[in-house]
This record gives C-alpha cells, sequence and structure tokens, in this order.
C-alpha cells in the first residue's frame, strides 16, 4: 500500500466536508495547560470556570460513580485535587469528543464502536500500568481515540461504508483492507487529518495514523505499542474463536509486542500468548470499568 497516496486520498475526503465536528477552542486550551504541567490549579480552574458547561461537566464527572468520592465535589478547584491534572485532561477530552460524534447517524452500531473504543483505552490503561508507562491517562485516551477514522467515513460516506461493510460481512476481509479497496485510504489516514484539524498533540496523532502499522518509527513507540497490543486484544477477543487464536500473531502484534519487551523485561509475561491470558484473567474487572465509563458519559 501506498502511504503517500492513502494520505492524497484521506485530505481529498476531507476537502468537501464544511460541517465538520469541532472541539471548542476553550478544551484545546485547557489541555494543553493541563498537558505542560507548569500551571497551578488556581490558574487552570480559573480557565475551566471561564466556560460554564465545561466547568458543570467537570463537577457532574467527577461526581459519577467512576471516581467513588465519599463526599460530593462541588468545586473545580478541588476536582484538579482530587483527580489530577491528567486524569482531567483525558475526562474533559474524552467526553467531548463523544459529544462532537453524539447525534450522527452510522451505517454501523454505535454501541458497539464506543464498546471497542472504551475497551482499547482500558485495556491500554492496564497495560500502561503493567509496565510503568509514564502517562498512564494519555495511553487510555489514545486509546479510545484510536479508530476516530471510522467516524467519519460511517458519517461523511455513509452509503458507500455502508455498501462496504456488508460485502465484508461473513468474510475474512478485514476493515482496514476494505477500506483501502473502496477508498484508496483508511480510517488511519483519515483519522490522522482529523486529528490534525483538531491540533491533538503529534503521539496522539502518530497512534490514530498507524495503530494497523506499528512497525513505523513515531515518537513515542511505547505509546504506540501500547494500543495497537489493545486493539489487537480487543479484536481477538471480540470474536474469540479457533480462527482468531489461529490468526494470533501477526506481524504488527508482534513488532508492538517487541518494543513492549525491550523497556519492560522484568513486569512482562514471558510470551505475547501469555501476556493475552493475563489480560484474560482481568477483562471481566475491564469491562466492568467500561459499562461504568457508558453510565457516566451517557451515550
Ligand atoms: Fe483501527
Ligand atoms: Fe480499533
Amino acid at each position: 500500500m501506498d502511504k503517500v497516496a492513502m494520505m492524497i486520498n484521506a485530505r481529498k475526503l476531507f476537502k468537501d466536508v464544511s460541517d465538520l465536528p469541532t472541539i471548542p477552542a476553550i478544551v484545546s486550551r485547557v489541555v494543553s495547560m493541563l498537558d505542560s504541567q507548569d500551571a497551578s490549579p488556581d490558574e487552570v480552574a480559573d480557565l475551566i470556570l471561564s466556560d460554564q458547561v465545561l466547568a458543570a461537566r467537570v463537577i457532574r464527572v467527577v461526581n459519577s460513580p467512576l471516581y467513588r468520592t465519599s463526599n460530593t465535589i462541588l468545586s473545580v478547584k478541588r476536582a484538579l485535587l482530587f483527580l489530577g491534572f491528567k486524569s482531567v485532561r483525558e475526562m474533559i477530552l474524552t467526553s467531548y469528543f463523544v459529544d462532537s460524534f453524539k447525534n450522527q447517524e452510522q451505517p454501523f452500531d454505535m454501541k458497539m464502536f464506543w464498546v471497542h473504543s472504551f475497551s482499547v483505552g482500558a485495556i491500554s490503561r492496564r497495560i500502561a500500568r503493567m509496565i510503568e508507562y509514564n502517562d498512564v491517562e494519555k495511553a487510555y485516551l489514545v486509546g479510545i481515540i484510536h479508530d476516530i477514522g471510522k467516524v467519519f467515513l460511517g458519517h461523511y460516506c455513509k452509503e458507500e461504508y455502508g455498501r462496504m461493510l456488508a460485502g465484508i460481512s461473513n468474510t475474512s476481509s478485514t476493515t482496514y483492507d476494505a477500506e483501502y479497496e473502496s477508498f484508496g485510504t483508511t480510517h488511519c489516514e483519515v483519522g490522522l487529518c482529523l486529528a490534525l484539524r483538531w491540533n491533538f498533540p503529534p503521539a496522539y496523532c502518530d497512534v490514530i495514523a498507524n495503530h494497523h502499522s506499528s512497525e513505523v518509527v513515531t515518537e513515542d513507540p511505547l505509546l504506540l505499542s501500547i494500543v495497537a497490543l489493545a486493539d489487537f486484544y480487543c479484536l481477538s477477543h471480540g470474536t474469540y474463536n479457533s480462527v482468531a487464536q489461529a490468526s494470533i500473531p501477526g506481524a504488527s502484534e508482534d513488532n508492538a509486542w517487541e518494543v513492549l519487551s525491550q523497556f519492560a523485561t522484568d513486569s512482562l509475561p514471558t510470551s505475547l500468548e501469555h501476556f493475552l491470558s493475563a489480560l484474560d484473567e482481568e477483562y471481566e474487572a475491564i469491562n466492568q470499568e467500561v459499562n461504568q465509563l457508558f453510565n457516566t458519559m451517557t451515550i
């Protein structure tokens, strides 16, 4: 596949769209402030409070069952101190990301899409903790947003995408290959265009663009490997049968596993197969986490 031609085709699809969903500028400003870690809780709280919708959202989510607070938290500053900058950053971006696609019609089941996205997020976080990655919440967020390109293709190329999905149901073809056949590009390149438009940080863009080709060298290879493996786990778990097992592992997963093993020799099981079985043991807890999140987000 010619990556340059795929990117050109993705840009062409983008050019025709005038009603692209937006993420408010205030959200990008708060996220960069939280990313920098130099700001004080007062400064961040002031910025959040300048937008009442955003402030209300922070208070609502921090008091949801997801965070199990013993007392109700009523101030934005306390929410920041309770959750920490990184968790608030992920919570804000995730909820706006979900909102921007909320009422769009899609040729696929959106609930299933979100279940996949949040499961990849939750498993990425689990892997990140396991290997003591330095920004666990970032792994979680990037896991959630890795497939955003699918929502773009499903919404803006609805009929063709629907036909494509119907054409591969009950076959062994992957969505990725079918997208390439139909559009000359895939959700990875289209997702990258969207991420660039929304000014997502470079490491986030890298994962969106390369999670199906983890052999590519990126700014944060560890982050890419975490999400690529979480995605692989969810895909194989979703169709957990002998055929799916027989196809494990593939080239891309092998590469991601190799990167992971280099960084965390002590804390990882001895092989990819053992690693996937260790995740199996936690899968029930992860499922509960995802369900709780659904109730919070009211998708
Ligand atoms: Fe994907
Ligand atoms: Fe995925």
